[in-house]
C-alpha cells in the first residue's frame, strides 16, 4: 500500500492548451463553462499535490510544436487540448508521434456532438487516449490515466 503512494509521488504532468483557451470563463460559457483555467489550475493542483504539474497555453501553432518537443522526452506525461488545432493540424499530431512521452488529449465538450470539422482529431490516432465532453473535469480524469499506472 505504502508502495503504491510512493509510486504517485511527484509525478511530472505537463497541461498543453491551444487557441482560445486563454478565454475559458468569457468564452461560449454556455459550451465551455464559467470558470477560466487558472483558478481550475489551482484547484486541480491542491487536490492532487504530490503532482508536479505545470502548464502552457498558446494560440499559435508553431509554439505548441515546440513544448511538445521541449517536454515531451523527460516528463511522465502530458495532457493536450489543441483546440481548434485538433481538427486541422499534421504538425502538431507529428509532433505528438515524435515525442516520447505518453499524451492524453482532451476536449471540454463533446467534440463528436458538434459540427462534423470537430469530428477528426489529428492527434487521437498518437494519443494514448483521448477524453472529451467533460468540461473541465476532463483534465482531471486524464490526470487520474496517469497517477493511476
Ligand atoms: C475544444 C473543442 C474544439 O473543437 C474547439 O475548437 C476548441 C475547444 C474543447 O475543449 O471542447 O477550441 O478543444
Amino acid at each position: 500500500m505504502v508502495f503504491l503512494i510512493v509510486l504517485g509521488m511527484n509525478q511530472k504532468i505537463v497541461i498543453i492548451n491551444g487557441p482560445n483557451l486563454n478565454l475559458l470563463g468569457h468564452r461560449e460559457p454556455d459550451i465551455y463553462g464559467d470558470q477560466n483555467f487558472e483558478s481550475y489550475l489551482s484547484q486541480l493542483q491542491a487536490l492532487y499535490p504530490n503532482v508536479a504539474l505545470s502548464f502552457f497555453q498558446s494560440n499559435i501553432e508553431g509554439e505548441i510544436i515546440d513544448q511538445l518537443q521541449a517536454v515531451g522526452f523527460d516528463c511522465d506525461g502530458i495532457i493536450l487540448n489543441a483546440a481548434a488545432y485538433t481538427h486541422t493540424s499534421v504538425g502538431i499530431g507529428d509532433a505528438v508521434r515524435a515525442i516520447s512521452t505518453p499524451v492524453v488529449e482532451v476536449h471540454l465538450s463533446n467534440t463528436l456532438s458538434r459540427e462534423e470539422f470537430r469530428h477528426h482529431s489529428f492527434i487521437a490516432p498518437h494519443a494514448k487516449g483521448v477524453i472529451i465532453g467533460f468540461g473541465l473535469l476532463s483534465y482531471e480524469l486524464a490526470l487520474r490515466s496517469f497517477i493511476s499506472e
